[in-house]
Parts: structure tokens; sequence; C-alpha cells
């Protein structure tokens, strides 16, 4: 590289990355051939539209990319079939789901659902930030909750999970026009068929934003939502373990839920598609459909477990009371008997463990200094630790926590 001060910047990230115990949920370590593709001449090409229907020329290479990706994405979550009906309906591959691969990233993936399908200013209901939401999913600092009416929806006070009734009883009073499932800091599994359940009964879409456990779900150590769900959203960087992008999957029907999306991404939203991040995301998808993967994702849920029961067993009070996936949050604020989640992560990364501050539900703190950390175990998990490394990581953590 001849630039010396990007090349050296580089070079500092990779050491800091590499002298880390690294515990953010929502990021990972991608392969070579990952950042291979990402770093390719296919960043030089335009191609708004889509295969076969692009308004630039030159794309023959890059349509063969992004059906790729397509048919390698649904050909992971089990979506690929042999109905004829569904390659008539133009599908790069045969499948009752269809797969858009331009989203740049999750926020204009959610952005681009919504806005396809929910009329500005009606409803669309998420949960609340603080229990675990994300800030797309309506909260009001985010323009998904400034252009349309968000109605959010909190976990139990008693357990910290979620009360499906409460649930739906609100949905039912407020009808949203969609409803969305799926989180940032939600520990458990999620009763996708319940959430099914309330938007029958509510007259909601069904959307499942799966940017956190998409990987899991793609190891099938996490139930998949596409039984239930008519719209499927999920980054591709965070247990996936692929490029930074997102992939908005919809069910094909005669709703034709898929079409007005691909019409929101492209006229409506972007512009050209980054093929480089499309042929690295096709190569995530193929890393994921593996036996190795599989592995990964099981070691994954069963080292965050580890790490959960050790904090819990050295007194730390685990929010939710544990974890089924890859995160966990810890209540460090203790009513006060304790200290605030921005200090917590501050003495963690003095001593090398990068963790975020997180809110915990019913939190009486700020978002900006919250009353808890969230601890994922992906990104650690792919450099091979087990959960007796994570045992030792969690006593690492309470050390440092409990040090003055
Ligand atoms: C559940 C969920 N949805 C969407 C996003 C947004 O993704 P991005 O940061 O790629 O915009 C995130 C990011 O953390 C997320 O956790």
């Amino acid at each position: 590289m001849i630039d010396t001060q990007i090349k050296k910047l580089i070079e500092a990230e990779k050491k800091r990355q590499k002298n880390v115990i690294n515990l953010i949920a929502s990021e990972n370590y991608v392969s070579k051939d990952v950042l291979g593709a990402l770093g390719s001449i296919l960043t030089d090409k335009y191609g708004e539209g889509y295969p076969g229907r692009r308004y630039y020329r030159g794309t023959k290479v890059v349509d063969e990319v992004e059906s790729l990706a397509q048919e390698r994405a649904l050909q992971l979550f089990g979506l690929a079939d042999k109905s004829p009906s569904s390659e008539a309906r133009g599908n790069s591959i045969s499948s009752n789901w269809s797969v858009n691969v331009q989203p740049l990233s999750g926020s204009p993936a959610n952005f681009a659902v919504y806005a396809a399908l929910v009329p500005q200013g009606e409803k669309i209901m998420g949960m609340e930030l603080t229990h675990g939401g994300h800030l797309t999913h309506g909260q009001k600092v985010s323009m998904t909750g400034k252009f349309w009416n968000s109605i959010l929806y909190t976990v139990s006070k008693e357990n910290e999970l979620i009360d499906y009734e409460a649930v739906k009883k609100l949905a039912i009073a407020e009808k949203p026009n969609i409803i969305v499932a799926g989180f940032t800091a939600y520990a458990h599994i999620v009763d996708f068929k319940k959430f099914r359940e309330i938007a029958d009964a509510s007259g909601a879409l069904l959307m499942v934003d799966m940017s956190h456990f998409a990987g899991l779900v793609a190891g099938k150590v996490y139930p998949s939502p596409f039984e239930y769900a008519d719209i499927v959203t999920t980054t591709t960087h965070k247990t996936l373990r692929g490029p930074r992008s997102a992939m908005i999957f919809t069910k094909i029907d005669e709703r034709e839920l898929n079409k007005k999306i691909d019409k929101v991404i492209i006229p409506g939203l972007q512009g050209g598609p980054h093929f480089n991040c499309i042929a690295a995301v096709a190569v995530a998808m193929k890393e994921a459909n593996t036996p190795a993967f599989r592995k990964y994702a099981l070691q994954v849920v069963k080292n965050a477990k580890a790490m959960a029961d050790e904090l819990a067993k050295l007194g730390w009070r685990v929010v939710e009371g544990g974890t089924e996936s890859h995160l966990l949050r810890i209540d460090t604020w203790r009513d006060g008997k304790g200290i605030g989640g921005r200090e917590a992560a501050d003495k963690l990364e003095a001593q090398g463990i990068i963790v975020n501050e997180n809110t915990i539900p019913f939190d009486t703190r700020k978002p900006m200094d919250p009353s808890g950390l969230r601890l994922g175990s992906a990104p650690e998990t792919t450099r091979g630790k087990k959960e007796k490394d994570f045992r030792a990581i969690a006593r690492k953590i309470d050390k440092v926590l409990r040090s003055n």
C-alpha cells in the first residue's frame, strides 16, 4: 500500500485486535476469502438494478456474482426448493422466498422494509431499546420512530423475558401494520410461532430481524424464523461472520411484498450495489453452509453459557437469568451498589477486555451510561476459544470489576 498513513492505521488496528479479548456481541472476524472479495476490483463496477435488469452495461459478471449470493443465501437457510413456479417468477433459484442482497447494512434494510410496506405515519411495533430492541425497531431517536408511529413493547418485569400475552394485548389494541421480532440485546430464544399468532390476531405483517442470531440459525442451534415470518432481515457481519452488509428475505406470494421491497431498495433508497461486498456475502454464505460452521455456532452458544454461568457463580446478576444464544447482559450498577456500565467498560478496556456498556430492562440510567454490560462470544469463538477459556474470561472480568 502506497498510502503509508492509512497503512499504519490498518496495522495499528490489526495489532489492537490481536491484543485484546473481544466480547463485542455484534462483531466477528472474517476469513481471508471474505476479505479478498471485499478488497477486489468488483468495487469498481456500477450496476443499478437487479441481475438481468440493470440500468448499466457491462454487468454480465456482476449479475453472476449477485445471483450466486442470492442462491447461496437461500440454500443456507433451507429455502431452496424444486418448484418450477418460483423459477418462473424470476428467482435465480427455485424458492418460495426471494432475497435481496443489496442493502448496504442492517439499518437501511429495516428502513426499506417499512418504507415498502407501511404507509408513512402508520404503525410499526418493535421492542423498546432498553429492553433489547434495536434503534431501527421504531425508537424515537431513529428515523423509524419519526416517519412511522411506533409502538414499543417491553419484557416482563418479573423475569426480563418476553411476555407474549402482554405483547398480544398491545398488538390487538394498537393494530400495527408490522410487528418486529428480533433484537440487539435479548439473550433468549424467541418463540416465532407465538409472534405469528400475535401478528395474525392483530392483522399485522411479521418481520423477524435476525441480525444477531443469523449465524446461529444457519448453524442450526437457534430456531429458524422462516416458517412463521413474512419478512426476515439480517445483517451479515455478526454471528454470520461475513462482511458488513445485510439481506432481506421475503416470502413470495400474491401480496408481492418482495416486489415492493425490491423497488424501495432501488430506485427508492439506494443507488449502485456494492458488488465487492455482495461477493464477500456470497463467500460467507458458502462458508456458513459447512459442518465446520455448524460446529462453530454450537461452540458460540456453549461459550456464552459457560461465561454466563461463571459470572453468576461469582455473584453477578445475569439479565434474563442466563442465555440461550451468543450474548448476555450483566447488571453492574446493582441498584447503586455497583458501578455504571460505562465505568465498567472503561475498566475492562484498560485491562484488554473489550465489551460495550448496555441498558438493562427498566434501566434507571441513560443509554450513554447505563446499568450494565453486553458480552458476546462469537469473535473469541472464531479464534478457537472453548468453555474453559470463557470461564477464565469471566473470572478476569470479575477481578477487574471488583478492583479499585
Ligand atoms: C437487531 C439489529 N438490527 C439491525 C442492526 C443494524 O445494523 P447496521 O449496524 O449494519 O446498520 C443491528 C446492529 O447492531 C442490530 O443489532
